[in-house]
């Protein structure tokens, strides 16, 4: 809106000649339009296609009902949606809040999780393709695993999945200094709720209660491993699991982390690090603070 009283108050001036008021005006105008030139080129910021889980993008998204040719995306939605209705009817039960309404900005994550199941189910060889989870929680990332681990070996190959937790408060004796902040977290989680939650892959589970790493002397991890999935929040038992599951991970086979890249892990990040610093094959840190490590 042009404000006529400032205009011509800032071109009238007694003193001026009538030349210097007319080019006063005509700097104005210029000045006015070449205002309104910028802002007619400068592009409206596009709405973003996704945001969540620290990430903000306006890309195609490979679920996208609309618009998507990606197979595996549309099989994630449908597991998504699976879970969504589990969520709502109370077949899958967490007390984490809002989990519901939260699931859209976890997508990426749990698509994530999903596509690296398919990859280590198709790549590795095995008449019986194994997972290891290790920090289950609730069970929901090993839900879009398991899931994809299901639809792809079909009626063809046997599949397990070991799924090791303390479902119980994390203690001081496994956490460093600075990562004792944690100490008690977890204190509600209940081994019957995700069991429960999983009932769905009941006959392929099998569930080790404990801590780690001394639960790995009483229960070692298959010789034979497709996909290991660690989401501990703490890195010497993120680092024993590397140990006790990589020399048993097959070729094609892939590690994911959950937390590699999130403020507050870097020691967890190290582990990682260092572990596969000399290892045959090659890790790649993902946007959503999850790393992926795939073995030749
Ligand atoms: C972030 S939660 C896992 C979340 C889960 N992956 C999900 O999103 O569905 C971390 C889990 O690690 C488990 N945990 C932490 N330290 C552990 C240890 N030393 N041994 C066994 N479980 C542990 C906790 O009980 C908790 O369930």
């Amino acid at each position: 809106m042009i404000n006529l009283r400032l205009l011509v108050s800032k071109i009238w001036d007694r003193d001026r000649t009538w030349g210097a008021k007319w080019k006063v005006l005509t700097s104005l105008i210029r000045r006015k339009v070449k205002n309104l030139k910028r802002l007619r080129i400068m592009k409206k910021p596009s709405t973003p296609s996704f945001v969540g889980w620290g990430m903000t993008s306006t890309h195609a998204l490979p679920w996208d009902i609309e618009s998507s040719t990606d197979k595996i995306g549309l099989k994630f939605l449908e597991t998504e949606n699976r879970l969504l209705k589990r969520l709502s009817n109370g077949e899958f039960v967490t007390p984490s809040e809002n989990a519901f309404q939260r699931m859209g900005g976890w997508r990426w994550r749990h698509y994530f999780l999903y596509w690296s199941a398919t990859l280590a189910t198709r790549f590795t060889k095995s008449s019986q393709c194994n997972f290891l989870e290790a920090g289950v929680w609730e069970g929901m990332t090993v839900y879009f695993a398991a899931s994809a681990l299901k639809e792809e070996t079909g009626l063809t190959r046997n599949y397990r999945l070991f799924l090791y937790d303390a479902w119980d408060s994390m203690k001081s004796e496994y956490l460093t200094t600075k990562e004792s902040r944690a100490i008690g977290n977890y204190s509600y989680l209940s081994l019957d709720r995700t069991k429960a939650n999983l009932k769905e892959f009941k006959e392929h589970c099998e569930f080790v209660k404990g801590y780690i790493p001394e639960i790995f002397s009483q229960n070692p991890a298959p010789s034979e491993l497709s996909w290991l999935h660690i989401d501990l929040n703490s890195s010497m038992p993120t680092r024993k699991t590397l140990e006790e599951c990589v020399p048993k991970l097959l070729s094609g086979g892939v590690v994911v982390f959950d937390d590699y890249g999130w403020r507050g892990f870097d020691e967890t990040k190290k582990v990682a690090d260092e572990y596969f610093s000399s290892k045959d094959g090659i890790l790649m840190p993902l946007p959503t603070g999850q790393a992926i490590f795939f073995k030749r």
